[in-house]
């Protein structure tokens, strides 16, 4: 008899070896590709996008990954909501395009029409016994956190209400409602999914793969080295708000919450920034009074990275298309004051991670091209991809998990 779907993604996982590469069916099946979209994209809150991308009633941008998109847009009561960009009537999306500002959502098929809250307004030729009420666009969970536009597509999201508590200082701080986004860039990923966020998890290859990023990060240094800097730029800055530490990614399971992490890290060479030279790009963000000449790393749920210079912000996030393809979107941010051109020059501000993406899109591009291979067989793990192991730790749990409990337990 054949194996259900689950029987074998169970079977797979237990198979995993720990502190080896995933196996190849992890990267290829799409049984599993189906169990990771249910198990862990449509139960967690994912990173939609931020407040300044729609200041004004109408404005609306659609957030997308696998085979689902979502319609995030501003209401007449200023509210932010969500809605599946799914027709009632016969499925057709409504907006077709990545953003823009409408008074209503018209469906372009039959032009059946929603207010912004959602509502069913207008449907023509209807039969009498039609309830207008009862056919508005399914509702997408949504919660703003700091400015940051999250979404969840389950009907019980994990809570994040410690991660609100945790995370106030940091957000006020480095003013993150009120940033506004400066550059949006789409990286097109031949290549599943997890290989892209497992590249963005060690820095194991950012000396040979990545000359501009190593000149300015520490952590694409040895373990001792890095961790000796940390400890020091941690001393001389006891007290600053900035360098709270928070390490509550992938532990939270029994209480149902939304992981979170966050920590700063010292630049190398006496950089300011992320850019070239480490030279200042932008006015600094929020209530910040001068550079420390540190980053702050800020991972929210599984699958959303910020990386907060003291004057810029970048936003990562890793979408599935398909088990073959995923999308790496990199936005930008900046002080709300800042004006381009003056304050700051896009070139400038995106240089440093638009060429190290560019450089990760190949590397993973070739990764997936040798994992596909009948030759591929999970190798040895690094120690400096002791953080991709906890991901993939996470993973393997959470791709067999009933729900979206988590229940990793790290390793020694
Ligand atoms: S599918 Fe939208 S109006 Fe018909
Ligand atoms: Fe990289």
């Amino acid at each position: 008899m054949a194996l259900s779907n689950s029987d074998k993604i169970k079977q797979l996982v237990s198979a995993q070896q720990q502190g080896f590469s995933l196996g190849q069916a992890f990267y290829k099946d799409v049984d599993v590709y189906h169990g990771e979209i249910n198990n862990i994209f449509l139960k967690h809150w994912l990173f939609a996008g931020h407040v300044s991308q729609i200041p004004s009633v109408g404005d609306y941008f659609t957030f997308e990954f696998d085979t689902e998109s979502v319609i995030v847009v501003r209401t007449p009561a200023g509210e932010v909501k969500a809605h599946m960009n799914v027709c009632r009537h016969r499925g057709s999306r409504i907006c077709l395009e990545q953003s823009g500002s409408q008074k209503s959502l018209t469906c372009p098929y039959h032009a059946w029409s929603y207010n912004l809250d959602g509502e069913l307004i207008s449907a023509r030729n209807m039969p009498d016994d039609f309830a207008r009420s009862e056919n508005g666009l399914h509702k997408v969970k949504v919660e703003l956190l700091g400015g940051l536009i999250f979404v969840c597509l389950s009907e019980t999201p994990p809570s994040l209400a410690a991660l609100r508590q945790d995370l106030k200082q940091i957000f006020e701080l480095f003013g993150m409602s009120t940033m506004k986004l400066a550059e949006q860039k789409s990286y097109r990923i031949p290549a599943n999914w997890k290989l892209a966020v497992e590249n963005y998890q060690e820095c194991y290859h950012c000396a040979p793969s990545h000359q501009e990023f190593a000149q300015i990060h520490v952590m694409a240094k040895s373990p001792k080295v890095f961790q000796t800097a940390k400890e020091n730029f941690s001393q001389a800055n006891q007290g600053n708000p900035k360098f709270i530490e928070l390490n509550r990614y992938f532990d939270l399971a029994e209480e149902g919450q939304e992981g979170y992490q966050y920590d700063r890290n010292p630049l190398l060479r006496n950089a300011l920034s992320g850019s070239l030279g480490g030279k200042t790009v932008a006015p600094l963000l929020g209530s910040l009074q001068e550079y420390d000449g540190g980053a702050s790393e800020l991972m929210i749920g599984p699958l959303s990275y910020f990386l907060i210079y003291d004057d810029h912000m970048l936003s990562y996030r890793f979408l599935p298309t398909s088990v073959d393809e995923c999308i790496c979107d990199v936005s930008w941010f900046v002080n709300e004051s800042a004006v381009q051109g003056q304050d700051y020059q896009l070139d400038q501000l995106t240089w440093l991670w638009d060429v190290t993406t560019q450089a990760d899109k190949t590397i993973i591009r070739n990764n997936q091209k040798g994992v596909d291979s009948r030759f591929y067989q999970p190798g040895r793990l690094s120690e400096m991809e002791s953080f991709q192991q906890s991901f993939l730790n996470w993973y393997l749990q959470a791709l067999v998990l009933p729900s979206h409990i988590w229940l990793v337990q790290q390793q020694d």
